[in-house]
């Protein structure tokens, strides 16, 4: 069962929240965002807080910048996607071209109860990536946020500012998507119903292993597709290429 606070155990009222989704989504050769699930999947929570009220200040990353700005990983087509479809939902959204400062404390002014704005990517700032506290503190005191909202599933296992520091700083609630994700996880390396078939798939093999480690004497089969079944084909010796 899942153990932790969600959005449905808080007072939402006239709030700024500070919610963590997971934008990192994948582009084609053509620039265009090949897959938007993760933005979709990022929309009942956000259309929750919204209904109740709140002011939502998206913080998201997309690649690894490595705590440069670099316009090759901006977060704007993301938020051109995501802006469109909250539009659907009479949902009004803004982005700011920077994640901490003077620009988003006027964002945030600019933002209304009832609206979302997104921040550019947080790996543009450093301290991100290492976890800082006093990023963590500057992200708060320049959004103003009073509740912190983790729904990024796919990077709660990063120890980021935004997945661990800020939940020392602000009371911290999980969303909808986290909660789905985790109670799925917990039924499966619990009591899974019968036949038990995993599929794996993606490009990092290495976050995959611990999972691998938990279910391969529970499953009754693996499947193994994407880029990931490259190293097993490898370690079982055949030749990888890559198509054109
Ligand atoms: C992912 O896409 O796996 C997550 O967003 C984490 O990204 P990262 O592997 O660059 O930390």
């Amino acid at each position: 069962m899942f153990n932790k606070q969600t959005v449905r155990d808080l007072e939402v009222g006239n709030k700024i929240i500070l919610e963590r989704v997971d934008y990192n989504v994948p582009f084609a050769v053509d620039g265009e965002i090949s897959d938007d699930y993760r933005i979709i999947a990022s929309l009942p929570t956000i259309e929750y807080l919204v209904g109740k009220g709140a002011k939502v200040i998206l913080c998201a990353h997309l690649g690894r910048p490595e705590g440069e700005v670099d316009p090759k990983f901006s977060l704007e087509p993301v938020f051109v996607r995501l802006q469109a479809l909250l539009k659907e939902k009479n949902i009004p959204c803004s982005f700011v071209d920077a994640v901490v400062g003077e620009k988003v404390q006027a964002a945030v002014n600019d933002l209304e109860f009832g609206q979302v704005l997104l921040l550019q990517n947080l790996r543009f700032e450093a301290g991100e990536e290492k976890n800082s506290k006093e990023f963590a503190e500057d992200l708060v005191r320049d959004t103003g946020a009073e509740i912190f909202v983790q729904d990024g599933f796919g990077v709660c296992h990063r120890k980021s500012a935004t997945t661990e520091a800020v939940t020392h700083i602000l009371p911290a609630y999980a969303g909808f998507l986290v909660e789905k994700e985790v109670t799925g996880l917990l039924e499966i390396v619990g009591e899974p119903k019968e036949p038990f078939i995993a599929i794996l798939g993606g490009a990092k093999v290495s976050d995959k292993v611990p999972i691998l480690k938990k279910i391969i004497n529970k499953a009754d089969k693996i499947f193994i597709g994407g880029a990931m079944a490259n190293a097993f084909l490898k370690f079982n010796g055949y030749e990888i290429g890559l198509s054109k």
